[in-house]
């Protein structure tokens, strides 16, 4: 570290900003008067900002933000319009602070405050990158967690040893402090998908964080209620994927291509249903066929693939489907045609044909749903 650097991070005069604690929330409102005044107990003395990073909550957390912004000038507020992630609001939060020392805490009083002190210590004192709230080392503990959620847990500890050299108890963990020069310069690097912020920055450094961890009990939620549902344990697997193949195939054309594999078996699925099961035409069998395996697309993309941006209500929904049949029907003539010519004109065998056919289609249709159907 440079002595400049140090000098940044050890804080320079008495009224310094030392270190900035960015809290991403979503419906967290009734929790947002007590987490500041915890912080300011915890961090008495130390000069701090607190800054909120809101996916504009429908339970107005990030108005209930700025009103303790007004009349204490620590707390500031980002409101992001028509996005979606934890990972990516912390980052956001992270970029957006010229304190040396940047923390990262749940906005549900769920981590432990009272380690921040120390966290900030230990990170002035210049020996590490970043400092980490540990649930798994000896005096951390899980709470009232039941055994599925530990059991979970241990098995997504477990599968990130597959993307992280470094060996430390609780790479999940939400809850840590890092030199802010740190995080930015890695902020270009990291997949920001889902909630493991803390992963995604340790696997993104070229060179191991030099790191410490400090135990804590995860407490237990008394207001409102958590969002780590099934779409974020398997956003995880895709973050996993990113990281170990994302240079190869980026992990949002993976999503699609596979949803639309599924499609084909939807297709085959309805229209043997249509055609040979109620004995409908083969071509009303084939339009049938198509509109199911198209909607079922754009809803599991807009769901999954794009749930960052998803399309919501009836409007934008709507919208969405006339955009993205439009550019799968260019797609699929795209496909037929290039396949076509390669069999036709140039005598390729009919496999590779019909495959490099189904390729340029599932470019096509990756690339013009994402500048347009989701391209917000
Ligand atoms: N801005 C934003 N956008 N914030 C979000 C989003 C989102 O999409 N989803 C969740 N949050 C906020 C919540 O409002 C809360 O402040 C914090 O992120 C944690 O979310 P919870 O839904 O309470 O997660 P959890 O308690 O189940 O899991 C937490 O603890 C685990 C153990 O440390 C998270 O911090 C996990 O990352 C962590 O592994
Ligand atoms: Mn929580």
């Amino acid at each position: 570290m440079s002595p400049v650097e140090l000098d940044a991070v050890q804080g320079a005069g008495a009224d310094t900003l030392e270190i900035a604690v960015v809290i991403p929330t979503f419906n967290e409102k009734a929790n947002v008067a007590a987490l500041i005044a915890k912080l300011d107990q915890a961090l008495a003395g130390r000069r701090w900002e607190a800054i909120f990073v809101d996916d504009d909550s429908p339970d107005g957390t990030a108005e209930a933000a700025r009103v303790l912004g007004r009349s204490d000038m620590r707390v500031r507020v980002i409101q992001r319009i028509g996005r979606r992630g934890l990972s990516s609001a912390c980052i956001e939060g992270l970029c957006a602070t010229a304190a040396p020392v940047v923390a990262v805490i749940d906005g549900d009083l769920q981590h432990d405050e009272t380690l921040l002190p120390k966290m900030l210590d230990l990170l002035q004192a210049g020996d590490h990158d970043v400092v980490i709230g540990s649930r798994f080392v000896s005096g951390g503990g899980t709470g009232d967690w039941d055994r599925d959620r530990v059991a979970k847990s241990a098995l997504a500890t477990r599968l990130s040893r597959r993307v992280l050299k470094a060996d430390l108890s609780d790479p999940m963990s939400g809850f840590f402090a890092i030199r802010t020069d740190v995080a930015r310069a890695l902020a270009p690097r990291l997949s920001a998908i889902g909630f493991k912020i803390l992963l995604d920055l340790l696997t993104a450094a070229p060179e191991p964080l030099r790191f410490a961890e400090l135990p804590y009990t995860f407490r237990c939620r008394t207001e409102g209620e958590s969002k780590l549902d099934h779409v974020v344990a398997l956003e995880y697997l895709i973050a996993l994927y990113d990281r170990m193949f994302g240079r190869f195939v980026p992990v949002r054309f993976a999503m699609f291509s596979a949803i639309g594999v599924l499609g084909i078996g939807v297709h085959m699925a309805v229209l043997s249903a249509l055609f040979l099961g109620i004995g409908t035409s083969f071509l009303v069998g084939q339009i049938g066929a198509t509109l199911a395996a198209l909607t079922m697309n754009f809803f599991l993309n807009n769901a999954l693939t794009y749930r960052d941006r998803r399309l919501k209500g009836w409007r934008q929904l709507a919208d969405g489907w006339v955009s993205f049949a439009l550019i799968c029907s260019v797609g699929a003539i795209a496909n037929v045609g290039i396949a076509a010519f390669m069999h036709d004109v140039r005598n390729d065998a009919w496999a590779v044909s019909a495959m490099i056919g189904v390729l340029v289609g599932a470019v096509w249709n990756y690339a013009l749903s994402s500048r347009f159907t989701w391209g917000r």
